[in-house]
């Protein structure tokens, strides 16, 4: 029997980079608003480009059952952004048209997306045009506004985790420096917190510029007091003080000249300074890949289940957030273009200082 529900018919979609958790965040939303409510439900194929192109189809129990350990997502997802470059992109307001006029012919009284910064910031455009959103934060980044954590996160985190382990065997078997770098182009969550995880000597992230002779003196100063080997955790965003003075155009181009890893960049860099054989390890989208952790399909049930609760109510306009220890909602205006760095005072800096790791200064 279900209970009284505002919204009667919603579409749903994932977008940008996906993540462990999404299917179970999936089948949070739509068990408890099928379920619960008895709301009809359209799954809208890979992100916004499903809207634009009306890629678009009714989801049904089956459709939603035995996904909760799945990786990946069952509906697709693109980097489709319909205001992204509203500036440049002559077709943006075309694509902005298109969503809206398919949204209407779905007759639908809400969209859910589930996405992390980027799509956050276009459901709250599309608010601002007149539909009705939730949003449900999703990324292994951790990078967003408004929730203390975000789902895939901590999947990401264990598969870091044991990598820095694995790296640990073969950097001590053959006495060599590692650095292995991991996701997060402007918030070094993961690095920072697989880096402790996993008692990397180093650890670089891009809200600490690192000195190369700082670097290279606790990489001497490890060898001299007999430690044979070391591992370098660095975020994929991690850049040098020299770097961090150059304006967008500049760096473009010393990244265009010296590689786009900053892993392999920063092994060269510690070649030259201390002339210590050293590799470089990307993970990749490995990271991103399997089966999400118990820790994220909790959170993407709760965040799932409580946004089918907002669209009960027809509290809309709102991303799903985890604040403290409770499950709650923010206005989207909250994430809306911004990036959650981490604050150079946070207690995991310092937690990492405090057992000998260097982070870069
Ligand atoms: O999902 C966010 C993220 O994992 C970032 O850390 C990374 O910069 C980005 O995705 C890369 O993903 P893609 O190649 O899919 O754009």
């Amino acid at each position: 029997m279900s209970i009284q529900s505002k919204t009667k018919r919603f579409g749903i979609l994932t977008a940008g980079g996906d993540c462990p958790g999404l299917n179970a965040a999936i089948r949070g939303v739509c068990r408890a608003a099928h379920d619960q409510y008895g709301m009809e439900i359209i799954g809208i194929a890979n992100g916004f480009r499903g809207l634009i192109v009306e890629d678009a189809k009714v989801l049904k129990p089956d459709d939603f059952t035995g996904i909760l350990t799945r990786g990946g997502t069952i509906l697709g997802s693109s980097r489709e952004k319909p205001f992204g470059a509203a500036d440049k992109d002559e077709d943006a307001s075309e694509k902005v048209s298109a969503i809206k006029e398919t949204y209407s012919k779905l007759g639908l009284d809400c969209l859910v997306i589930l996405g992390g910064n980027g799509t956050n910031t276009t459901g709250y455009n599309f608010s601002r045009e007149g539909l009705n959103i939730i949003g449900l934060p999703k990324t292994i980044d951790n990078d967003i506004v408004g929730t203390d954590r975000t789902f895939g996160f901590h999947s990401a985190l264990a598969i870091g985790t044991e990598a820095i382990d694995r790296l640990h065997s073969t950097a001590q078997s053959h006495s060599r420096v590692i650095v292995i770098e991991l996701m997060g182009h402007k918030a070094g969550w993961l690095a920072l917190y697989a880096g402790v995880a996993g008692g990397g000597d180093i650890i670089l992230i891009p809200e600490i510029p690192y000195d190369i002779n700082v670097i290279a003196g606790h990489l001497e100063k490890r060898a001299k007091s007999g430690k044979t080997f070391s591992i370098v955790v660095v975020a994929e965003g991690a850049l040098s003080v020299q770097e961090d003075r150059l304006d967008k155009k500049a760096r473009k181009q010393y990244r265009i000249e010296n590689g786009p890893s900053a892993a392999y960049r920063i092994a060269r860099e510690i070649l030259a300074a201390t002339g210590m054989e050293t590799r470089a390890t990307v993970l990749g989208y490995v990271q991103r890949g399997g089966i999400p952790s118990a820790s994220d399909r909790v959170l993407a049930t709760s965040l799932g289940t409580a946004a089918a609760k907002l669209l009960a109510d027809g509290k809309y306009g709102r991303m799903v957030a985890l604040v403290g220890s409770e499950i709650a909602s923010v206005d989207l205006s909250v994430p809306e273009g911004k990036v959650k760095n981490v604050p150079v005072d946070h207690y995991m800096i310092s937690t990492a200082r405090a057992v000998g790791t260097c982070m870069g200064v």
